[in-house]
Parts: C-alpha cells; structure tokens; sequence
C-alpha cells in the first residue's frame, strides 16, 4: 500500500494522483519513495510532442516511471497509436502506477516493478525513456542494446556539474574531458551525446542527436539510433575537441587534442531541423509560452556552429558594451551567420571570430549607433 499522502494533480490532459510532498524545482531525490517534479512538465511536453511528430505507431518503455505521469500523458496525448511499458524499481511508484492508469482507463500500459537495465533487456522499442536520479551512463549501454533501428532514446542527466567540467570525473565517467568555460552548457551536453556516440558505435549503432536540450537543472537529449557500421563510423568522425583561450576568447573545435582542451566530445549538429519543423506545441501543454520560444531557439541554432558567445564575456574583453541581443545578431548577419542559443539568454551562435566582431560590434562603427546598448 502506498503510505505517502497523495494530492490529485493534473498536468497537459491528464488527471493523477502525486506525492504531497512533490518537488517544485531542482533535481530532487526520492529514493525508494514517491516522486514528481513539477517543473520538469515542460520535459514531458517535449516527450509528447516527439513521439507526436514520429507519427507513426510505437512501442514504448517508460524505463524509470515513477507515478507513471510521462507513460499517461503519452498514451493520452501523443495521439500516436502505442504500447507502453512503465516500469519502476519502488514498490510504492508500481501501485501510484496501478491507480493511475487505472482511473484514466489506460489499457495499453503494462506496468513492472523492475529495474531499467532488465526492463529494457526484455524486449524491443522504438522510444526508450531514462529519467534517472543523477547520471544516466549506466543505463545507457542497454539503452542503445535495446532501442529498434530507427527508434529514439530520450535521457535526462542532472550531473550537470560534472558534465560541465565544475565538478572533476567527466573524464571518468564520460570518456570526456569537459572544461568550465563560459560556453560550459554546450559543452556538458556535446560530451554526454559524444558518450553515447562512442558506446553506440562500439555494438555498430550509429546514434546522431536529434533534441538537445539544457533547461533549469538537467540536460536532455533525444537520440536517433541505426543499425550500421558505416553510419556508425561517420557518426565518431564528427567527435572532436574543443578548446578556448582566456585571454583572447577565441574557441576552436578541430580533430586533433589540445593540451589543456576538452573532448572528445560531439561537434555536429545537435538538433534535427526536420524533427523540429514537425513538432507542435499543443495548446493544453502547461510550458505552452516557455516550448514555444524555445522551438523557435533550437529551430535557429540547429544549424548553428559550436560554441557560443555570452554577450557580458565579449563586452569585458572588448571594453565597450555590446546592443541588445537583437540587435547584435543583426549586425552580424550582415557579414556572418549569428543567432540566439537556448544554452544563454545572453548567448549567441556565430561563424564569427573574435576579432571580426569587436569590430563588427563597436559602437563607434559608422552608422550603427548604440541604441538599445545591454
Ligand atoms: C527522476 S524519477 C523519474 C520521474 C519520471 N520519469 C517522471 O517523468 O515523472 C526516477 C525514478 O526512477 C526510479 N528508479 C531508481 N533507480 C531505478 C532503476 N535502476 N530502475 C528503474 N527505476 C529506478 C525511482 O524509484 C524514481 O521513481
């Protein structure tokens, strides 16, 4: 029997029953016991929307399912034709499961009291989720092992600080040296994808991004995978390094390692322009204004380079303030790419190198003014 108070809840169309004491923010740790995150509803909508623009019908683990939230709102809102299965290794999480998709009718999930690594040996998916408490590396191999050829794996990592070089053992437990440099974000989660691209390449799995994602406390990437040895090597030949001069600001990303650098991590691309021009932002989503903004942002930097700018970094280093926002990607594109990043609200994307935009970005350039100065 489940102990815990409960309150009703609903989040997108679905009515549920949730722990009392639900986390509100933050990665939170329930173990053993109950848990939700309300914040993590926008993580859920993206879920929703995903496996929406697949379009086709899909078989489904839910591999860590806690109250069972993500598996409903997918069965109920995906309008996809699926199969789910929810598992969780808490006793109290299985029965929360039980009456939950029992009061919402749902008889296409089967639930499991069972670990994620069994869970997915069982059987074959086109979508996989991982939601772990903390690092996801060790459900990651079986993840790849089980996911269908042409199927999706969604992964959230809240070991943000290890990801992102504040905390030592990326090395460790990435295969990836990451650094904390301005643009830390970008590269925390081009390491975790550069990690799955290694180890799906090992079983001849070619695994290329196809969301990335960084939003309050977690990273999340959604990851197509392949059967083929050929696709699988062309995936580890966009691994790389990456490596930034304090004094100049300059970023590079290149094949060879740096001294004092970081990779080998991925330097593609880290959306899919088509996946993202098929998603929609249901009306019900409750992260309707924030989703819809961001689809915008990742739709402008998928095509993007690596490694971004933060506006206050170049202002220091110039010694002037830069324009808004706006009006620095305007006056980029007049000579470059340049567009916003979801990794900075003060960050943006360019071919631009330094030296090109302290002069491009001077205010005493004839005829561009500083109005609108940050
Ligand atoms: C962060 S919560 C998942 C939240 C859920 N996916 C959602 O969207 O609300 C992590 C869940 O994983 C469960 N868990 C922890 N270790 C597990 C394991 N090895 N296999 C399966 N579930 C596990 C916990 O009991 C907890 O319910």
């Amino acid at each position: 029997m489940v102990e815990e108070e409960l309150v009703k809840l609903r989040e997108g169309k679905v009515e549920f029953l949730a722990p009392a004491g639900y986390n509100v923010s933050g990665p939170g740790k329930r173990e053993g016991g109950l848990f939700y995150n309300r914040q993590m509803e926008m993580n859920r909508d993206v879920c929703v929307s995903i496996l929406n623009a697949l379009g086709r019908r899909v078989r489904v683990l839910d591999a860590m399912a806690a109250t069972g939230i993500r598996s409903a709102r997918i069965a109920v809102e995906s309008g996809v034709e699926c199969e789910i299965d929810a598992a969780d290794t808490s006793q109290s999480a299985v029965e929360l499961m039980d009456r939950n998709f029992g009061s919402l009718g749902l008889e296409n999930v089967r639930i499991h009291r069972r670990g994620a690594i069994a869970a997915m040996a069982e059987g074959s998916f086109d979508y996989i989720d991982i939601d772990p408490f903390g690092t996801p590396v060790r459900f990651i191999p079986q993840a790849l092992m089980s996911v269908r050829s042409g199927g999706i794996i969604g992964v959230t990592a809240t070991d943000t600080a290890m990801l992102c070089g504040s905390a030592r053992g990326s090395g460790r437990r990435y295969l990836c040296e990451s650094r904390r440099w301005p643009f830390m974000h970008e590269l925390g989660i081009r390491c975790l994808i550069g990690y799955m691209v290694r180890i799906g390449a090992s079983f001849d799995r070619a695994v290329t991004p196809v969301l990335s994602v960084f939003a309050d406390h977690y990273f999340r990437v959604y990851v197509k995978v392949e059967n083929g040895v050929g696709r699988a090597e062309r995936m580890l030949g966009r691994m790389g390094y990456a490596s930034y001069d304090a004094g100049t600001r300059e970023r590079y990303v290149g094949q060879t390692p740096v001294s004092g650098g970081a990779g080998p991590l991925w330097t593609g691309e880290l959306h899919s322009s088509s996946l993202l021009s098929s998603m929609k932002c249901m009306d019900w989503f409750g992260s309707r204004r924030r989703l819809e903004k961001m689809l915008g942002v990742w739709r402008d930097e998928a095509e993007a380079p690596p490694l971004f700018y933060n506006m206050d970094e170049l202002s220091r280093l110039f010694g002037y303030s830069l324009p808004s926002l706006s009006r620095t990607i305007e006056l980029i594109r007049g000579s470059f790419t340049a567009c916003r990043t979801h990794f900075d609200p003060k960050g943006f994307k360019t071919d631009a190198g330094v030296g090109e935009l302290r002069s491009l970005l001077a205010p005493a350039s004839p005829g561009k003014g500083i109005s609108g100065a940050a």
